[in-house]
């Protein structure tokens, strides 16, 4: 039995592909799926999941599924037309995905699908958990009906949780891919005030955390993919400086950074203090639950 993986050829995806035996995974571009994920062309799918449902033949081995799909909301400027491809790559892709397996002869047992913190929306100190409610802005309503899109698979029966991502730091991709340049030539520093709480979490610990989704049989609903440890901007800017051993005196302010690339600043200026309290309640451990060390393994090479 394999596990399908929708946007298995993403950072995320990539990582999580060698702990797997069998993944198949769902590309628009099965050449470049090859490519990138190193898999066999009978373990890829091509299909515009966006506009088309994939072949129920190759779904009847499947017995869980990842999706991890998704238009990045960091590359680009968040135009109308990006905005509505950060959506439907996000809402359209799940609803096929889902049809897709309802219409397959054997469903599989679980869904984990991916969503993210931005679902709590601009929330200052408050403390957040999975049951708090959802936020009014663009980002929210998107996690909101990201989440609702896989609701039919919970109606016939499919055990689905919900990974409500926060900022997956580590190498080679996700926000230190454009962080970690600026601190290393001693031009970081903090944005706006830094009051803002960041939540963020290690690649290797999501990772984990999907697999553990994947294993552990009780395990369902919205679960916050985040450590243990959400810190202020001003916090995260000091570990950074100190990791690289770089002065971080610099910052940025709103208004500068909103000027340069439009409206995705008020992402990165957002305060999100979120806890991961479902997982530590379902006993996963964490290998990175502080900031520090965490910077010092990506930083390391
Ligand atoms: N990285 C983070 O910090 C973070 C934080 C919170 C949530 N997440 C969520 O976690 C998921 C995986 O993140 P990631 O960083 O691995 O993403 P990624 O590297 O950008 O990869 C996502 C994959 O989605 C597919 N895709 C991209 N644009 C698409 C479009 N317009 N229509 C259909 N498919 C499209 C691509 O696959 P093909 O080109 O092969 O089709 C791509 O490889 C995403 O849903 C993301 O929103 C990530």
């Amino acid at each position: 039995m394999s596990v399908l993986i929708t946007g298995g050829t993403g950072w995320i995806g990539r990582r999580l592909l060698p702990h797997l035996t069998d993944p198949i995974v769902v590309s628009r571009n099965a050449a470049s799926a090859k490519q990138r994920t190193g898999l066999p062309a009978d373990q890829i799918i091509e299909c515009e999941i966006g506009s088309e449902l994939l072949p129920s033949p190759r779904l009847t081995n499947v017995s869980a599924v990842v999706n991890l799909v998704g238009e990045s909301i960091a590359e680009g400027r968040w135009t109308a037309d990006k905005k509505k491809r950060l959506r439907e790559s996000r809402i359209q892709t799940t609803q096929n995905l889902v049809h897709s397996l309802l219409q397959g002869d054997i469903l599989p047992e679980t869904c984990v699908s991916a969503s993210a913190t931005g679902y709590y929306g601009e929330r200052g100190d408050d403390v957040l958990v999975e049951s708090d409610p959802a936020g009014e802005d663009f980002l929210s309503q998107i996690c909101l009906d990201w989440e609702k899109a896989t609701q039919p698979l919970v109606d016939a029966g499919v055990r689905v949780c919900y990974l409500r991502i926060g900022i997956v730091l580590g190498k080679g991709g996700g926000a230190m891919k454009t962080m970690l340049p600026p601190f290393r030539w001693g031009a970081g520093g903090r944005l706006g005030s830094g009051k803002q709480w960041m939540s963020w979490v290690h690649i290797d610990d999501l990772v984990q955390m999907i697999l553990f989704l994947l294993n552990q049989s009780t395990c369902t609903g919205p679960f916050n993919a985040t450590s243990p440890n959400p810190v202020r901007n001003s916090q995260f800017t000091k570990a950074m400086g100190v990791a690289l051993g770089r002065p971080t005196f610099m910052f940025v302010p709103q208004t500068a950074l909103r000027i340069a690339i439009g409206e995705f600043a008020n992402f990165l200026f957002a305060s999100q203090r979120v806890l991961p309290s479902a997982f530590e309640n379902a006993g996963f451990t964490f290998q990175f639950p502080e900031i520090e060390s965490a910077l010092a393994e990506i930083v390391a090479t």
